[in-house]
């Protein structure tokens, strides 16, 4: 009996272990910024922790938490410089801050690293779980809040760090909180550096597929951009002649996929086009012309597609794959934390920024079955039904009027962005302003300085650490 109930529990284990083909695909899109290839393997990373409120907004609210953060003090000298990497929608790691660029800067000046945990993310947990009432504290302005604590906090406790200058780094979300962080308490920061911010709160985002096709057509070629065009326009006019349960037989789709529902659809094409977003977000040399050499080598547009998808699909194990919306939902209306940050991070999109990669440009090649209203009727699934199209449009206007979208107006930011990357549209893209690194995609300026870099990644490089030699003056 003991025995049986043994191998049930692991083979339950395994089952859970095995990420579904939404959590792959959404981990892709948000994991933390790749770290840094040199390491300083023999640097000793503290794990430490700090209370904070639950909420800072509100007086009567007096529940606190434990705040997760990292210190590596291995080239600090007293009086030095701080260096903090700011944590996003993802599980901080030691390795953010024992090697890279802003190690590298860090030693120059002697400075202390850390790394903060967000709020809701990794083992930073304000609540026990993420239910509707639970989640509401997850807020941007809240988390900008628990950083403006820990500066306070760790520059009067720690030893010759309390007229220490702080420098602030993060990429992606983390980059955005810079900016933002820098706007909201100019005083608690000399200077930041921003890889990759979207700054521009919008719902429908459109610009991401459109610049994702970009990007696939520049590195993949245009016969690989034409193929996916036309391999997904197949897929869809099969649907629109009732000829669904071929797609479905081919890209074996389990049941409960209904092929006369429009949110099974959209689900389904939302998260095709996010798998081709998670190849181009990511891109390494290669990457993006490996998928189409995989995609060209199908003997038409809808099989080379079908086979590169399978291969995907595979990767999360079963016999067949659910991609209906009740499949994706049941991951995302759970609200246990277990290592799932999708939950939160839509939340995070429902309530303050929008930002979904619709279908909504005809200049994209992932077709048409994404529209907005497909997210925004997650929103009110997940969320409650306060989640309007309304609501969330109301929210996006409040959020770039408090930040200033695209106008942050804040000194000592500076901001990077790679060409490749499909989330540069919601940032700022004038190069008085920002640095386009060609042919780069998400977060990929954080490694050390390297013969390996473009001579414009050399130079951003050498740019910020200049400033920083001036901000740390
Ligand atoms: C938090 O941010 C929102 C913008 O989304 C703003 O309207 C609100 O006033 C902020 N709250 C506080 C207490 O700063």
């Amino acid at each position: 009996m003991k025995f049986w109930l043994g191998i049930a529990l692991v083979l339950l284990a395994f089952a859970q272990s095995r990420a579904t083909i939404f959590q792959r695909t959404f981990k892709r899109l948000h994991e933390e910024p790749p770290l840094p290839s040199n390491q300083n393997r023999a640097d000793i990373v503290e794990t430490l922790w700090i209370e904070q409120k639950l909420d800072h907004f509100d007086e009567a609210e007096t529940r606190t938490w434990q705040m997760r953060y990292m210190l590596n003090d291995a080239v600090y000298q007293s009086g030095g410089p701080l260096f903090i990497y700011l944590g996003g929608e993802w599980e901080i790691s030691s390795g953010r801050i024992t090697g890279g660029h802003m190690y590298d800067m860090a030693k120059e000046h002697n400075g202390l690293l850390a790394y903060t945990e967000h709020r809701y993310y990794g083992q930073s947990k304000p609540l026990p779980d993420l239910s509707n009432e639970n989640i509401k504290y997850l807020t941007v302005n809240q988390s900008l809040a628990d950083l403006a604590h820990f500066i306070t906090s760790i520059k009067a406790t720690h030893e010759g760090l309390s007229e220490s200058k702080v420098i602030i780094v993060g990429g992606s979300y983390s980059a955005t909180m810079v900016t933002w962080f820098k706007k909201t308490y100019p005083d608690l920061v000399a200077g930041g550096w921003a890889s990759s911010a979207p700054l521009f709160a919008k719902v429908n985002f459109v610009e991401y597929k459109e610049i994702t096709g970009q990007s696939i057509e520049l590195m993949g070629g245009s016969a690989c951009y034409k193929r996916i065009e036309n391999g997904i326009a197949e897929m869809e006019d099969m649907f629109a002649t009732k000829r669904g349960g071929e797609v479905k037989a081919l890209l074996k789709l389990c049941e409960p996929f209904d092929v006369s529902s429009d949110l099974d659809i959209w689900t389904l094409f939302s998260e095709i086009s996010d798998i081709f977003a998670g190849v181009v977000q990511t891109h390494n040399a290669g990457q993006i012309e490996g998928v189409c050499q995989q995609i060209m080598a199908g003997s038409s547009d809808l099989i080379g597609v079908a086979s590169y998808l399978l291969d995907e699909f595979a990767e999360s194990g079963g016999k067949c794959y659910d991609l209906s919306y009740d499949g994706i939902t049941g991951v995302l209306l759970d609200t246990n934390y277990n290592g799932n940050i999708m939950r939160q991070w839509i939340f995070q999109t429902c309530n303050e920024y929008g930002w979904y990669q619709t279908s909504g440009s005809a200049d994209q090649p992932f077709g048409t079955k994404f529209p907005v209203t497909y997210y925004t009727t997650m929103c009110a699934d997940l969320y409650g039904s306060k989640y309007s199209n309304e609501f969330i449009t109301n929210q996006v206007s409040t959020t770039n009027a408090y930040y200033g979208g695209l106008s942050p107006g804040v000194e000592n930011v500076y901001l990077t962005h790679g060409q490749l990357d499909p989330w540069r549209a919601m940032g700022i893209q004038d190069a008085d302003q920002a640095t386009i690194l060609p042919e780069y995609a998400h977060c990929k300026d954080f490694n050390s300085i390297s013969s390996s870099d473009s001579a414009e990644m050399k130079a951003s490089k050498e740019r910020i650490a200049e400033l920083v030699r001036e901000w740390v003056k």
